[in-house]
């Protein structure tokens, strides 16, 4: 993966600083993040973010992979995440995160909140109406989650004990294929995008996708990286497997009504039947269990879900609002160029 076009004067700092060795670019990266009235959506903001959280991941060609742990650049990443963090509670506030909640009804409000998110569907609208290519724009969108999929909740697996571990595990070794690299959803994902006659290596289509799609990424790894946000991440887990079975068998049925191979669609399928089990397990056994060792944290899990299902319905309307306008919910982005 090459390093983005900038798209701003903070991250045109932050890829210049990268492309040089960390003792020379750091001295470039202390002067401190610009104010942003939406960081949710602003371009600068999240692509910024974007590019510190890659260096966890698998990093960037000719980057230095020394540049993971620069203070100069987690003292940058740390301001950034300030602004999301900070968002993310604003634009969940009243969904129900901040009321006390006991373990035994964790479970319980994680399914509240999942039946009160409302918004439109857009998994019904790839259903009945999406054409093909809406199909390759919602695939391009998110190629940067799937393509590293289950990826970031991994990070608490040495942040949680007993069953809540347990249950974390059930849930990973699935998404990771039980060990067979042909099973992994990252895997069946790759194969849909090639189906899809897109390019299925990671990060191909980072210069087309808006910030709002960076955001539900950089959420996931915001949650993943501090261990202080492992309830988080655990809510945002659970919040996804929960919304997970129904769309994706509206996905899979668009797929079909477009002629689309069965090859094509069985990440879809698979999520059909892997999730409606994750469901339970990671509302029940793996939140449940969680609050039950740590009730202090009953908060940070039912607000980690709300971002998830908040971020979804932003996301959502985004795409729908552009495509109901007839124009593309990418950015017009130049040619790939991944080697
Ligand atoms: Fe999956």
């Amino acid at each position: 993966m090459i390093l983005p076009e900038p798209r701003g004067p903070l991250s045109e700092r932050l890829v210049a600083a990268l492309a040089r060795p960390p003792l020379e670019g750091a001295r470039t990266l202390a002067c401190g993040v610009p104010a942003s009235t939406d960081p949710l959506l602003d371009e600068d903001h999240q692509l910024s973010l974007f590019v510190c959280y890659q260096l966890h991941y698998s990093g960037f060609d000719e980057v230095d992979d020394t540049w993971e742990w620069n203070p100069a650049l987690l003292a940058l990443r740390a301001e950034l995440e300030a602004g999301l963090e900070g968002a993310l509670r604003g634009v969940c506030a009243g969904l129900g995160w901040e009321e006390p909640a006991a373990a035994p009804e964790v479970p319980v409000r994680l399914s509240g909140m999942v039946r009160s998110v409302g918004g439109p569907s857009l998994s019904a609208f790839m259903r009945r109406r999406a054409s093909f290519g809406q199909y390759r724009e919602f695939a391009k969108h998110r190629s940067l989650y799937h393509l590293r999929e289950a990826d970031p909740h991994t990070w608490a697996i040495p942040r949680v004990r007993g069953r809540a571990k347990a249950a974390l595990v059930e849930i990973q070794a699935d998404e990771y294929g039980q060990g067979d690299v042909r099973r992994t959803h990252s895997t069946l994902f790759a194969t849909t995008m090639r189906g899809l006659g897109l390019d299925a290596r990671y990060g191909a289509y980072l210069e087309s996708v808006p910030a709002v799609t960076l955001a539900l990424n950089n959420t996931m790894s915001l949650f993943g990286l501090h261990r202080r946000l492992r309830g988080a991440l655990l809510g945002h887990l659970a919040a996804f497997e929960m919304t997970s079975t129904g769309p994706n068998r509206d996905l899979s049925l668009g797929l079909r009504r477009l002629g689309a191979a069965a090859q094509v669609r069985h990440y879809f399928d698979e999520h059909v039947e892997a999730d409606a089990a994750h469901e339970q397990i990671a509302a029940r056994d793996m939140c449940g269990s969680f609050v039950a060792d740590h009730p202090e944290l009953a908060h940070d899990v039912l607000f980690g879900a709300a971002a998830c299902l908040r971020l979804d319905r932003l996301w959502a309307e985004y795409v729908l609002d552009r495509w109901h306008r007839g124009v593309s919910s990418l950015r017009a982005a130049k040619a790939v160029t991944t080697a």
